[in-house]
């Protein structure tokens, strides 16, 4: 039975992520960590499965930990790898580089770097069962739910860690949690990223052609993506969209605050989202003045909640409970791969809807 968790987050989110274990799971110790990588200690006997849900909103990937593996040569390094894995299944290899810089800083964005993909490529060629290397594709492919995946997580150039997890939600099927799309067409913002992300993550039951408040809608990758999706967008924000989606004929710009928008403009929408350069309590006040109108029917909403200080981490459960006291059954947070000081915050009403059903 393995004595360790391992846990990557985004560089700064580490004390975040150790309050929320602490709460949550006050049996299990902090062990060790370096920025964005923290390991626990579990409690004997505890019985965890190997798809165990940490319900962490800070823990972008996390597993098993079965310790490190230190070397100069990356072929000695994997053959540790494979070693320290043992004879048990796996259908995937996750092999992923802690981060080396806060998000954002300095334009830095998580991402899956070349070393990493070279160690990959190592623990591959290395693998002593020669089905399963053959079977690997890309170091960005999803593995398939309920998939056995080794996870080799470099914490420093030569010393890496190994673990395991079973393959569940739609995160923790991709190397370190991290859900990178490549664009067909130039991004408008950022926010397209994020916006793929934050529906792939919640798997809101988002209806072919919806019609989505945008709110926080300039300069336009939200909306960009929502009408490539074949939605329609109602963007809301005073500043200046882009031409590509101003044009678009399935896209309306109210160019106001959210405060200034009169409610009945909302009557025709059943999705929110939300990613305005506010406070949490400026965004949760928004949201709540549109879904309790009587005359609004919104089934769910991906709200981005900026932590504009990190002490914000410690109010995410408020947060939680306040958006559920409106009615959504389902309320559920993650800090994205692509969000910086922020999380995304998903909900939805109704049972029935939940895709969580199925799980
Ligand atoms: C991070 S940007 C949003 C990026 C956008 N989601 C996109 O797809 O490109 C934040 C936006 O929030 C807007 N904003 C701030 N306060 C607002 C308010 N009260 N109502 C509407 N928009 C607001 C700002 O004007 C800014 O354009």
């Amino acid at each position: 039975m393995p004595e360790f968790i391992f846990a990557t987050c985004q560089i700064g989110a580490e004390p975040a992520l150790k309050a929320e274990i602490q709460r949550s799971r006050p049996d299990f110790r902090f062990a060790f960590s370096r920025p964005g990588f923290l390991t626990f200690k579990l409690p004997e006997g505890h019985g965890l499965a190997a798809d165990f849900d940490l319900k962490s909103t800070f823990a972008r990937a996390y597993g098993f930990s079965l310790g490190p593996v230190a070397g100069r040569a990356f072929d000695a390094m994997a053959a540790e790898v494979w070693r320290l894995y043992g004879p048990g299944p796996a259908g995937a290899v996750h092999v992923w580089q802690r981060d080396l810089d806060a998000a954002g800083r300095h334009g830095y964005e998580p991402a899956i770097t070349s070393s990493a993909i070279e160690a990959r490529a190592a623990i591959l060629k290395a693998c002593p069962d020669k089905k399963l290397a053959a079977s690997q594709s890309g170091p960005f492919d999803e593995a398939k739910q309920g998939d056995f995946v080794l996870d080799c997580i470099l914490v420093e150039p030569n010393k890496w860690w190994v673990g395991h997890h079973r393959a569940k939600s739609p995160c923790s099927r991709f190397a370190g949690g991290m859900f990178l799309i490549e664009p067909k067409e130039p991004p408008i913002s950022r926010a397209w990223y994020k916006v793929y992300e934050a529906l792939a993550w919640s798997r809101l039951p988002i209806p072919p052609g919806s019609r989505i408040a945008d709110l926080g809608s300039a300069p336009g990758g939200t909306s960009q993506a929502l009408l490539e999706m074949g939605h329609w967008a109602l963007g809301i924000d005073p500043a200046e969209m882009s031409s590509r989606v101003l044009q678009h004929p399935r896209f309306t710009h109210l160019r106001l605050r959210t405060t200034q928008v009169r409610r009945r403009e909302f009557r025709n929408i059943h999705w929110l989202l939300s990613d305005m350069s506010v406070a949490p309590d400026y965004t949760l006040d928004a949201a709540e003045s549109i879904v309790t109108r009587a005359d609004v029917r919104i089934h769910g909403m991906l709200l981005t909640l900026k932590l504009l200080e990190w002490r914000f981490s410690e109010r995410i459960g408020d947060y939680v409970g306040r958006v559920r006291s409106w009615g959504f059954d389902r309320v559920w947070t993650r800090q994205l791969a692509h969000n910086r000081q922020e999380i995304c915050l998903a909900a939805l009403k109704g049972r029935a809807n939940s895709p969580f059903n199925a799980d």
